[in-house]
């Protein structure tokens, strides 16, 4: 990891236009539009490398609006993103990512091995033929995931918590040093969420960097250490203890949090 960045901090003074190295993901005036009104507007985030960050805003914020932009998925109006202070593009190969459980359906045969195996892609090359090692490779994550005994059944016949793992597995499986997880929580079971969690905080003590886009505001101060609240804009950014406060989030969420919800709030934040 040490190594990489050094190389990254170098490609940087190279081109003369790297971003901060020591930042996984760096957005500098992004503003990104689907129609006349923008999602996301001149925003600027600094995440921090080696912690797990998270995201936070009510529905139609722009969090995974951010996410699909930072990968280059949708178009920028305006503004940069570095990646370990690289150009996105230059450092793709770094990034795993984890889609909000969408509303793809399975109706083609894939095993889940063969899901998990489409992370190893990018490294295989199309058409590289999958050596044993690759296999033993999405296996192991598979089993990281709990899933090991599901490798030769068809990804649509698993509930949405297992398809969820299954696209953790294949996450796992880019061996990244950023994972960006769309709502890894939404709609799984408190086994399935812990399982996820303890797998975050395996890649977070290996030195990797997790941002996930989190809906859920009483587990934030466990399980992230960094947060950033968007709502279009930037609203605040920085140390969960420090950041993520009843006024902060009043503001966020603007009307929509309940006065209930924020004292509530107040207690287990201090
Ligand atoms: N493909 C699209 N075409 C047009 N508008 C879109 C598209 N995708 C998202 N939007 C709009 O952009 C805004 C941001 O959407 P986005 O999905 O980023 O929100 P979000 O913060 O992830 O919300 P949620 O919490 O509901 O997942 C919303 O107003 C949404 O309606
Ligand atoms: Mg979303």
């Amino acid at each position: 990891m040490g190594e990489t960045l050094t190389l990254a901090a170098t490609d940087g003074q190279a081109t003369g236009r790297g971003g901060d190295p020591s930042s996984p993901l760096a957005l500098r005036g992004l503003t990104v539009s689907y129609g006349e009104k923008p999602a996301l507007f001149s925003v600027d985030a600094t995440f921090p490398a080696g912690a797990m960050s998270a995201i936070i805003g009510p529905n139609g914020a722009g969090k995974s609006t951010l996410l699909k932009a930072s990968l280059g998925l949708i178009a920028r109006v305006s503004g940069q993103v570095t990646v370990f202070g690289q150009p996105m593009e230059a450092a793709r190969d770094r990034i795993a990512y984890v889609p909000q459980r969408a509303s793809v359906d399975w109706d083609f045969p894939t095993t889940v091995l063969d899901v998990v195996l489409m992370g190893r892609y990018r490294k295989l090359g199309l058409f590289g033929r999958v050596s044993r090692a690759e296999r033993a490779l999405a296996t192991g994550a598979l089993a990281r995931v709990g899933m090991e005994g599901f490798a030769d059944r068809q990804i649509g016949q698993l509930s949405g918590g297992q398809q969820q793992r299954v696209f953790l597995a294949r996450a796992l499986a880019q061996e990244a040093d950023l994972y960006l997880l769309d709502e890894p929580f939404a709609g799984v079971d408190a086994a399935t969420e812990r399982a996820i969690i303890d797998v975050l905080k395996d890649l977070k003590a290996q030195g990797k960097s997790v941002i996930a886009v989190h809906h859920d505001l009483s587990t934030v101060t466990a399980y992230f250490d960094h947060v950033f609240l968007v709502n279009v804009r930037a609203m605040a950014e920085g140390p969960v203890a420090t950041t993520f406060t009843p006024a902060a989030l009043a503001e966020t969420y603007g009307g929509r949090l309940a006065a209930t919800q924020l004292a509530d709030l107040a207690l287990t934040t201090g």
